[in-house]
């Protein structure tokens, strides 16, 4: 199922993806006794982390939450740049979650080795079956890529491997190491947190426009038996 939901503003986008990460954790939690989310990078979730790092400090049972990332930059984990990083500073050493409870993808290594340890962490989690999280949170990029899923990569056509480097030259950082699109669409829930003008006519195009994803990777990202949520706000969904 796809759920389109639009914000009137960036903090009421952040509050509702609380709400709904929330929701997630307690099912999760209360069926199986742990939930599983992968965490997306970028600038646009760092509002939602610091809202989760204060005024859902209580209300998520962190000892039971699994955090992992869809993608992470090649890069050291103390680098500006890092996906790690940010999400550590605004949310993971604030919130009483066990530092054993941090799948970190290590983006100091070799980038082909930093996925092949991820792609060994998550076998290990998930018992070498098919990743199932319970919640993958993705973000959109002006270009249309997801995670690290830029459009013309190799890594947008890659059905096997569950993780992979991905060289991209787009990008600022030129290395990225990504989760592949069956793992994402075999998520129980996948959340795009979308927000801004600059995304307004890119957002437009992949949920509305011709199917075309080797340019729009974003389109590929459809859960095989999961929800799919858009959560953007006002500007982002301005032309939609
Ligand atoms: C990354 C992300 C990437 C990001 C989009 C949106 O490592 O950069 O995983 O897919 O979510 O590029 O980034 P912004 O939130 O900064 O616009």
């Amino acid at each position: 199922m796809t759920n389109i939901r639009v914000a009137p503003d960036v903090a009421t986008l952040a509050r509702q993806a609380a709400d709904t990460i929330q929701n997630l954790a307690n099912t999760s939690i209360s069926q199986a006794g742990r939930f599983s989310i992968a965490l997306s990078g970028g600038s646009t979730p760092k509002t939602l982390f610091q809202l989760l790092a204060a005024e859902y400090k209580q209300k998520i049972d962190w000892k039971n939450t699994q955090v992992f990332w869809s993608d992470e930059r090649c890069v050291p984990p103390d680098d500006a740049d890092s996906n790690y990083k940010m999400a550590r500073e605004t949310l993971l050493e604030i919130v009483p979650l066990p530092a054993s409870n941090i799948y970190r993808i290590k983006g100091e290594l070799e980038p082909a080795d930093g996925a092949t340890q991820y792609d060994e962490t998550l076998r290990s989690y998930f018992h070498d079956q098919l990743p199932r999280f319970d919640l993958i949170m993705l973000g959109m990029g002006d270009d249309g890529h997801t995670a690290s899923l830029f459009p013309g990569t190799d890594a947008v056509n890659e059905r096997q491997r569950w993780v992979i480097p991905n060289h991209v030259v787009s990008a600022k950082q030129t290395w990225r190491i990504t989760l592949t699109v069956p793992v994402v669409n075999n998520a129980a829930n996948v959340m795009f947190l979308v927000a801004g003008t600059g995304k307004a006519e890119r957002l437009k195009q992949v949920i509305q426009g011709e199917f075309k994803p080797n340019e729009l990777p974003s389109q590929l990202i459809k859960p095989t038996d999961g929800n799919l949520i858009w959560a953007i706000d006002q500007a982002a969904a301005s032309l939609l």
